[in-house]
């Protein structure tokens, strides 16, 4: 570039700019220089760089040398002499346009900046990071704020759900008691409407029995008595005798005479079982005789513990021991046997029909008084058993492993409920899988009253 075409291209520049040769001469200059150091652009003719600033001249040399041979900018500082005497300190940008040759130098174009511009501008610089950084804090504490607030939306979420969960929890356990409600009070009515039914025609029938019996007696005497006066009767009579096979006649109405009433005697305790088991009206904590209770229920399940086609008889092994009687609502007392009964003829039969493995179905009802303040009551079956999976959900309300519409799941819930909530007892059950199933029922003998 030859100092024309400096000129030419640095006059439209707002920035001072110098054009030296590498050994100090300087070439051009533009306006802005010439402001800086407060002379006339005619002046700085035919100047060094010496001259100009106050540096020694080795070290503007070594400077220049260094811009000279490196292709990067140089940075460096000079201090200008002012025309006014005083001294300028400018940052200096220095940067090789044409390389040194034998024939010519090397040409450096210099950009001078003003000190106090330049740091007036670091302040600035510093000033607009230090707003930056002021604003990145204030984003960073709005994050963190924001964060908070979210974290304790989440607590506040979870809390609600949890209060929810619990309402439902609660709605479900309603809905369940008023399910079981129904359902036992609907078989309790039942259960207590076929034995009011039941009672009357068999206390009629039971009542007259005796009557039909001496009735009978008395006309059989009758005849011993005509054939003992009467030996040889006429034919017609005889006949009849042959038909009607007097002598076995004689022989067997007595016996259906004592089958009647040992059949009738059965109806009046089955009948007497059903009231025992319905309770109706036995709201109220009561002191009974648990065996009572626990014969009632077996009596009701009877049929279903006769062998069927696909299923052996369930065998009943009772194990009772000495309870006293004992403080609390009967009639839901006897719907937990019903229920832990029920559970256990239905493994019973499942094991029988899917894997034959159990033979000798039986369900082993143990009782025992604990001490004086508890008694246990054990309900154990040799079916399937339960696994861990299944255990754990066992009292929860509306589990079943049972297809729909042969159970509700609500079976054993009920049963906790009653035995832990209204009797303060405690309800567990034992399993090996493979093995059956043992529920254990603890409750004491003077049940506090907490009623549902
Ligand atoms: N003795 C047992 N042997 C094997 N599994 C059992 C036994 N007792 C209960 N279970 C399991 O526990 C589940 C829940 O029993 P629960 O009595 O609560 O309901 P359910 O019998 O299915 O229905 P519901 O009694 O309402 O008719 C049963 O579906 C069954 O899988
Ligand atoms: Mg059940």
């Amino acid at each position: 570039m030859t100092p024309e075409q400096f000129l030419e291209l640095a006059i439209v520049l707002p920035e001072p700019l110098v054009l030296v040769t590498n050994d100090g001469q300087v070439l051009a200059t533009n306006q802005p220089v010439a402001d800086m150091l407060k002379l006339r652009r005619q002046e700085l003719q035919g100047k060094t760089l010496f001259d100009l600033v106050t540096e020694p001249a080795s070290d503007i040399i070594k400077y220049l040398q260094a811009c000279s041979t490196s292709r990067a900018m140089i940075l460096g500082s000079l201090t200008l002499r002012i025309n006014n005497g005083q001294t300028l300190i400018c940052r200096t940008q220095g940067a090789v346009i044409q390389p040194w040759s034998p024939e010519s130098s090397a040409l450096i174009l210099l950009r001078l900046e003003n000190r106090t511009v330049a740091s007036n501008n670091f302040v600035l610089l510093n000033q607009k990071i230090d707003e930056l950084a002021k604003e990145v804090q204030k984003r960073k504490q709005a994050e963190l704020e924001l964060q908070k607030a979210n974290e304790e939306l989440e607590i506040r979420v979870e809390e609600r759900t949890t209060a929810l969960q619990e309402t439902l929890n609660e709605l479900q356990l309603t809905q369940t008691q008023l399910i079981q409600a129904e359902k036992m009070s609907s078989l309790g009515q039942m259960v207590a409407g076929i034995a009011h039914e039941i009672n009357n025609p068999v206390s009629f029938i039971y009542g007259n029995l005796h009557h039909a019996h001496k009735y009978t007696q008395d006309l059989l005497k009758l005849i011993e008595i005509y054939q003992q006066i009467c030996q040889d009767p006429p034919l017609e009579i005889q006949k009849q005798i042959e038909e009607i096979d007097l002598n076995f006649l004689i022989e067997d109405i007595t016996k259906i005479f004592d089958s009647m009433t040992a059949g009738t005697l059965r109806i009046q305790e089955i009948v007497k079982s059903l009231r025992n088991f319905s309770r109706l009206d036995e709201a109220e904590l009561k002191q009974v005789n648990i065996h009572e209770g626990i014969e009632s229920t077996l009596m009701i399940l009877d049929r279903r513990l006769q062998a069927r086609h696909d299923c052996p008889e369930i065998k009943v092994i009772k194990k009772y021991g000495q309870l006293p009687n004992v403080t609390c609502y009967p009639g839901q007392l006897n719907q937990v046997f019903m229920n832990i009964l029920l559970n256990a003829i239905d493994a019973l039969e499942k094991s029988a029909v899917n894997s034959k493995t159990t033979d000798n179905p039986q369900i082993q009802i143990t009782t025992e008084l604990i001490d004086e303040k508890w008694i246990a009551i054990t309900i154990a079956d040799n079916g399937l058993g339960i696994d861990e999976k299944v255990r754990s959900k066992l009292f929860d309300p509306f589990f079943t492993t049972k297809p729909v519409g042969k159970g509700t799941g609500l079976g054993l819930s009920i049963s906790y409920q009653i035995i832990v909530e209204k009797h303060g007892g405690q309800l567990n059950c034992f399993s090996t899988p493979g093995k059956g199933a043992e529920f254990l029922i603890k409750i004491p003998v003077n049940s506090y009253s907490n009623p549902i």
